[in-house]
């Protein structure tokens, strides 16, 4: 048993001071002031700091096969990471093979988790449409806890989908209770620009941001939230980066849609700029999709979350050593997409949204953790401070900074996208599911403790 003792308890509706009980069970068994120390019970002293519920990073990729490589950061690594800066759960993504059963996929990827520190769920990504993919979906809904399907409206002959396929997987989720998810860029305008640009002889990675301009994202986000109109079907896209998304997400809002925006604190922080320069590599690291973006779009995430249009952050952490960056010198279009980011998730959305006055203590909780907790049905059991919620917690100190350097990181990746900057705000202890996992720089991490959790469907309408 852990009590946490004398921290101001911080949710994404109440601040109190409390200590707090967690069970051998792993679920938070008692709140209040002043509580009993049971006998045999390890002391966690919060004085002087926050505690609020773990984070929860809805879109990771660990050990991804993508683009000829696989993803650096695997299960461990990657969840240990996360803990190591307060996240206590990720949503990865299952992707199919080309002709894999969504089934089969599924299996795969729990194996590969099995190695997980940190507790973890998953989204599972359409890339055709068959009658076993229709069977499958069901299965996955109905014996597997996988309540939302992930959609790529880019990355043309690789994962990308059409409109009827996107329709017919739309209908099958709002059937079957899930949700879906989108990468929203035209993929097809994109291959198009990408073939342009190199056939110009523009083939370093600052032709990446070239070939996948804002209106092409903003095009398919309403693209994506007419289909799901037509289809009935609640719709979150992820890693919206533009002002033409969140204006076309808000429009839907106001209009009665269910639809949902997640931003990528790195999109906040990085703009276009980070392509420019003679540094081959360093423009490399960048290469994620969507593209960093003119600062103009940054005013409007940050917009879309403080009203709350934009719902979630998540990292779409997605690691590539130089080796593997290095696939796509002389061709931009190879260069692996994906950047870092899970263990820094929050320190940054603190330091550049709490400490700097844009976010209440209430809305960083709610962005970092309760939301994607309702968002994808794992709310009381994630995302909130109860009694019978896992013991999921972060111990925050406010005040405290740190330097972020890829030589003191725990992500196994060889860069840190913030490399040397200073962040206010900083994760003292993790307590995962009852255990301190993250005791001030020291990880006391099991391979495996992670566990899978299932996602019940939602309940359907009329
Ligand atoms: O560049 C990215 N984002 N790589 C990961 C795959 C995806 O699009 O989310
Ligand atoms: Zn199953
Ligand atoms: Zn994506
Ligand atoms: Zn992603």
């Amino acid at each position: 048993m852990i009590l946490v003792r004398g921290g101001t308890v911080v949710t994404a509706e109440q601040r109190y001071r409390a200590d707090i009980l967690c069970g051998d069970d792993g679920q938070i068994a008692a709140i209040g002031p002043q509580l009993e120390i049971p006998g045999g019970c390890t002391v966690v002293d919060a004085g002087g700091m926050l505690v609020m519920p773990g984070g929860i990073d809805p879109h990771t990729h660990m050990e991804m096969p993508f683009m000829g490589t696989t993803a650096s950061e695997d299960f461990f690594t990657g969840t240990a990471a996360g803990l190591a800066g307060g996240t206590t759960s990720i949503i990865d993504f299952v992707i199919p093979d080309r002709d894999q059963p969504l089934h089969d996929a599924y299996l795969d990827w729990r194996f590969r988790a099995g190695k997980a520190c940190a507790d973890y769920g998953f989204h599972v990504a359409v890339t055709r449409w068959d009658e076993r993919v229709s069977r499958d979906m069901a299965l996955l809904v109905e014996k597997c806890g996988v309540n939302s399907f992930k959609h790529f409206m880019a990355y043309k002959n690789a994962l990308m989908i059409d409109d009827p396929v996107f329709l017919h997987s739309m209908q099958r989720a709002a059937e079957l209770g899930a949700l879906c998810t989108v990468h929203a860029e035209n993929g097809e305008a994109v291959a198009f620009l990408q073939e342009n640009l190199l056939a110009q002889g523009v083939s370093g990675p600052q032709a990446h941001p070239l070939s996948r301009p804002a209106a092409l994202e903003g095009e398919a986000t309403r693209r994506a939230i007419t289909l799901a109109g037509l289809a009935h079907v609640p719709l979150y896209v992820v890693h919206v980066s533009t002002r033409e998304a969140t204006e076309a997400i808000a429009a839907a809002r106001l209009a009665g849609m269910e639809i949902y925006g997640e931003v990528l604190p790195q999109h906040l922080v990085f703009d276009a700029g980070v392509y420019e320069g003679s540094d081959w590599l360093a423009a490399a690291r960048h290469v994620m999709s969507p593209p960093f973006r003119e600062k103009a779009h940054q005013e409007a995430l940050w917009g879309g979350l403080v009203s709350g249009q934009l719902q979630t952050t998540a990292t779409d952490h997605c690691c590539f050593c130089r080796g593997q960056k290095e696939r796509g010198i002389g061709d931009f279009t190879r260069i692996p997409n994906g950047v870092p980011g899970i263990e820094d998730r929050m320190s940054v959305l603190w330091h550049f949204g709490v400490a700097s006055g844009r976010l209440s203590e209430a809305q960083f909780v709610a962005m970092t953790s309760t939301n994607a907790a309702r968002i994808f049905n794992l709310y009381p059991l994630k995302g909130a401070i109860a009694v019978g919620s896992d013991a999921d917690l972060v111990v925050w100190d406010p005040c405290a900074t740190r330097r972020i350097s890829a030589a003191t990181h725990h992500q196994n990746v060889d860069y840190n996208l913030y490399e040397g900057m200073e962040l206010t705000g900083v994760a003292m202890k993790t307590i995962s599911r009852g255990k301190l996992v993250w005791d001030d720089t020291k990880l006391d991490v099991l391979r495996g403790a992670g566990r899978y959790v299932g996602r019940p469907a939602f309940r359907r309408k009329g």
